[in-house]
């Protein structure tokens, strides 16, 4: 996506992340716009980040862990056992220089369409979403998620507690 102002949307795909997708990690993991509703800060180092990738990444098994997109990645943790397994949880982050072009919206509704095809017995994707993020908000809404509703005092981030919106998304409702 390097240089392109353009992008065909139709050509977004995801597959797992890997060491080496480093230098691309590295344009949204040390971009300080993209952190400010993250829980992490901006990585310093490249080693950093290929530690974290190495230590909380590859170890995960298929389906619970993180899709790559060269300049984002996209989160969907789920559980494929106990009382929990019907619903998971997606995240997602994009280097800010490629915001504002609909990457985010097309990756989520993918996302959304793989997973509840490859994980029949999920019923619910959820997304929680600090009430400041309204570009965030938008994605989800554009997705086709639900926002049931603010959970208030919800989550400490960066030494302040947030309001968070929920959304969700059931497996009967996705257009694919
Ligand atoms: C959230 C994020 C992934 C969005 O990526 P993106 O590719 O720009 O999203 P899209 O282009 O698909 O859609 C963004 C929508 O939000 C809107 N938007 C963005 N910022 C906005 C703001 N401050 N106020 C109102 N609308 C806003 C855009 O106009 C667009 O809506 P539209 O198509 O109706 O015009 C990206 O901003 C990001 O990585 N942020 C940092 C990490 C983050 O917050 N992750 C989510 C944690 S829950």
């Amino acid at each position: 996506m390097e240089g392109s102002s353009d992008i065909d949307l139709s050509k977004i795909s995801l597959r797992p992340l890997g060491l080496a997708d480093i230098d691309d990690f590295m344009v949204w993991g040390t971009d300080e716009k993209v952190a400010i509703f993250c829980t992490w800060e901006p990585y310093a180092t490249k080693e950093e980040a290929l530690n974290y990738i190495k230590e909380k990444i590859l170890p995960q098994t298929p389906g619970s862990g993180q899709s790559a997109l060269t300049t984002g990645q996209l989160v969907p943790f789920c559980s494929n056992s106990g009382s929990d397994r019907c619903r998971g949880e997606l995240g997602y982050v994009l280097g800010s220089k490629y915001w504002g072009k609909g990457i985010a919206t097309q990756a989520v509704k993918l996302v959304a369409d793989t997973i509840f095809k490859e994980w029949t017995h999920l019923e619910r994707l959820e997304a929680f979403v600090d009430v400041d993020n309204v570009g965030s908000q938008r994605v989800l809404e554009k997705s086709g998620f639900l926002r049931e509703g603010v959970l208030r005092k919800f989550f400490i981030l960066k030494g302040r507690t947030r309001d968070m919106v929920i959304f969700s998304l059931l497996s009967t409702e996705c257009e694919a």
